[in-house]
């Protein structure tokens, strides 16, 4: 991430630099396999669960990283649970994706509550069990292409956005969902640091917000979401930059006007509102066109819409992708 303007040079890990140091080391005969076998790769691998103790969530339909072939589930292996908890960008927290976990291990969720707001009819402020009720939690294992340039397979459970907004009542002037994270400096001490505007904000046009694909996530690998991934709610919208998946959120508000976003603010020329991965649209200062799965050598090409075209170009359709980047 980081804007060109903010952040020492010296601060940011080349994602090449970081997976040649690390991924190898810990992962490279295992990577290799699932490479040449996807299916081998998770008889022989069981996927590590070791590294989080957040509860189960109970309820869910499938068990954890079973192969779910539907239109919401990708069939690749999921990267592992502890490369999707230590290796994380929650600026809230800390600027070093691998300082996240340790620097989120005690933030406090208890009480939880979101305002679910603005152009509604029944706008309400819920609490976390009453949000957690309108739908029951599914698992989506879908692809996360960070604009960094790096990628993940994550098992998130969830529902669709779309349900949360239907049970509000959403009128008929509402164009735009605005997002917010928790603003608290006490329990976020990244905050403290002015790296970005806070608190972090996000948004959706409205038929993004309403499409399907469109994640409320409330766990990962069948367990609650850990504190560095967005607890104890955050988006998933799986065909854009990750940047796009807001966390820790505590204000939905639909408007009627394209609500302002952290990183578009930060770094206009860099960081567009609509966000969505284009291999043929580079970030001014790398390209798009390849990405680092995480525990896999080399890079793969990047899929349009992060291969979720079929399900999503129709709501782009006759726009100027170059110019809505
Ligand atoms: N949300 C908040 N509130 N603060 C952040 O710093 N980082 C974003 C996004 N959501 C961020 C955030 C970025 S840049 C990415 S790539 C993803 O979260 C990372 O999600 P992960 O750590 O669960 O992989």
């Amino acid at each position: 991430m980081t804007s060109s303007n903010k952040i020492p040079a010296s601060e940011i890990t080349d994602p090449a630099d970081y997976f040649n140091r690390r991924t190898f080391m810990r992962t490279g005969v295992v990577a290799a396999t699932a490479v040449a076998t996807g299916l081998v790769y998770r008889r022989l691998n069981p996927v590590s669960t070791g590294t989080v103790d957040t509860p189960l969530i109970e309820g869910l339909t499938t068990p954890a990283t079973a192969a779910v072939d539907n239109n919401f589930s990708v069939t690749d292996p999921p990267t592992s649970l502890d490369h999707i908890t230590h290796y994380n960008n929650f600026y809230e927290f800390s600027t070093d994706k691998e300082g996240v976990a340790a620097a989120s291990a005690t933030f406090d969720t208890q009480g939880w509550k979101v305002s679910v707001e603005g152009l509604v009819r029944k706008p309400k402020v819920f609490d976390l069990d009453d949000l957690l009720k309108i739908s029951p939690p599914e698992e989506r294992i879908y692809r996360m292409r960070c604009v960094e340039g790096w990628s993940m397979i994550i098992p998130w459970v969830g529902y669709s956005l779309s349900k949360l907004l239907n049970a509000v009542e959403p009128l008929s002037d509402a164009k735009f969902v605005a997002f917010e994270t928790l603003l608290d400096p006490q329990r976020m001490p990244g905050q403290r640091r002015r790296v970005l505007k806070w608190p972090y904000v996000e948004g959706l046009r409205m038929d993004e917000a309403m499409h399907p694909l469109t994640l409320l996530a409330s766990g990962l690998y069948g367990r609650t979401l850990p504190a560095q991934n967005g607890a104890p709610i955050r988006l998933v919208t799986p065909w854009k930059y990750g940047f796009k998946g807001i966390k820790s959120i505590v204000t939905i508000k639909l408007v009627a006007r394209q609500p302002r976003t952290t990183w578009n603010e930060s770094a206009p020329n860099e960081y567009g509102f609509y966000a969505n991965v284009n291999p043929r649209v580079d970030h001014p200062r790398w390209s798009q066109a390849t990405e680092q799965r995480i525990g896999e050598p080399g890079r793969r090409p990047t899929l349009m819409f992060n291969g979720y075209a079929e399900q999503v170009a129709g709501l782009y359709a006759g726009m100027d992708l170059r110019a809505n980047f």
